[in-house]
């Protein structure tokens, strides 16, 4: 499989040095169906061509200056698809998950897996922390790859172990804060996204990081996610820029 180096990776269309950079960048990849079908492929091929975007844009994210990213690459309703669709993108992760193992070494990159891995075989759990293991220590841009991830269900595990906390006495009501609703999800200890970019054009949230999302910018995209290119995500970040984030303010 085709692996993209630093020096593959193309120059900014824009001047980045001129725009605030958000910190954290959802992304929603979405269209790999349709990318599919509008050429007559099944719809795994989508998915292995959003995967390979995947790889260069994280890569671009990552040299650009981001430090956080995360990516959508499985729900907790993902499972409702075709066993064939479902094996395809299994499989497809873990392609990825032998090769993570060498690959965004040279970026520096940190893999982290956000979701219940528990529905995940024996064999993807072990290579998830492994490839979270193997990149821990490294400095560049923290990768979260959401698989068997939903915003609300990361909430229910949250309230469940923060009730367990109060039925053991390690924890009050009055202890429920924002900050201790935060620190109970999988992007614990990391700022919430700045920015999430839609692309394929559906306006909604999908259950994506749904607590952490409360004053993300959104950016919603008319390309399928396989056709998302680097420029794509510099129109994104000047978009980004364009907004006026008031938090609740004025
Ligand atoms: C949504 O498009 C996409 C998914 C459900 C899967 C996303 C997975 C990848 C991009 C590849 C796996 C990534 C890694 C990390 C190796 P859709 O299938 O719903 O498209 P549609 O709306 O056009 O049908």
């Amino acid at each position: 499989m085709a692996l993209f180096k630093k020096k593959d990776i193309p120059q900014s269309i824009v001047d980045l040095s001129s725009l605030n950079l958000p910190t954290h960048v959802g992304i929603i990849m979405d269209g790999n169906g349709r990318w599919a079908k509008k050429r007559g492929l099944p719809r795994s091929a989508g998915h292995t061509a959003g995967a390979q975007t995947f790889r260069k844009i994280a890569r671009y994210a990552s040299n650009i200056g981001i430090k956080y990213l995360t990516v959508y690459a499985f729900s907790t309703e993902n499972w409702k698809r075709p066993g064939v669709e479902i094996n395809a993108l299994m499989r497809l992760f873990k392609d990825y998950l032998n090769e993570g193992l060498r690959d965004f070494r040279d970026d520096s990159i940190v893999l982290k897996f956000i979701g219940d891995r528990s529905a995940f075989s024996k064999e993807l759990i072990e290579l998830m922390d492994e490839n979270e293991e193997i990149s821990k220590d490294r400095d560049g841009m923290v990768c979260n790859i959401a698989v068997n991830y939903g915003g609300q269900d990361e909430l229910i595990h949250a309230f469940k172990d923060i009730s367990e906390q109060i039925e053991s006495g390690e924890l009050s009501p009055e202890d429920i804060t924002k900050e201790l609703v935060s620190d109970h999800l999988y992007t614990k200890g990391q700022p919430d996204p700045d920015l999430i970019i839609r692309p394929s054009g559906e306006h909604r949230t999908s259950n994506f990081l749904l607590w952490q999302s409360a004053y993300s910018e959104f950016v919603i995209m008319d390309i399928l996610w396989p056709d998302f290119k680097e420029s794509d995500f510099d129109l994104a970040l000047q978009e980004y820029n364009n907004r006026n984030r008031r938090f609740g303010g004025i």
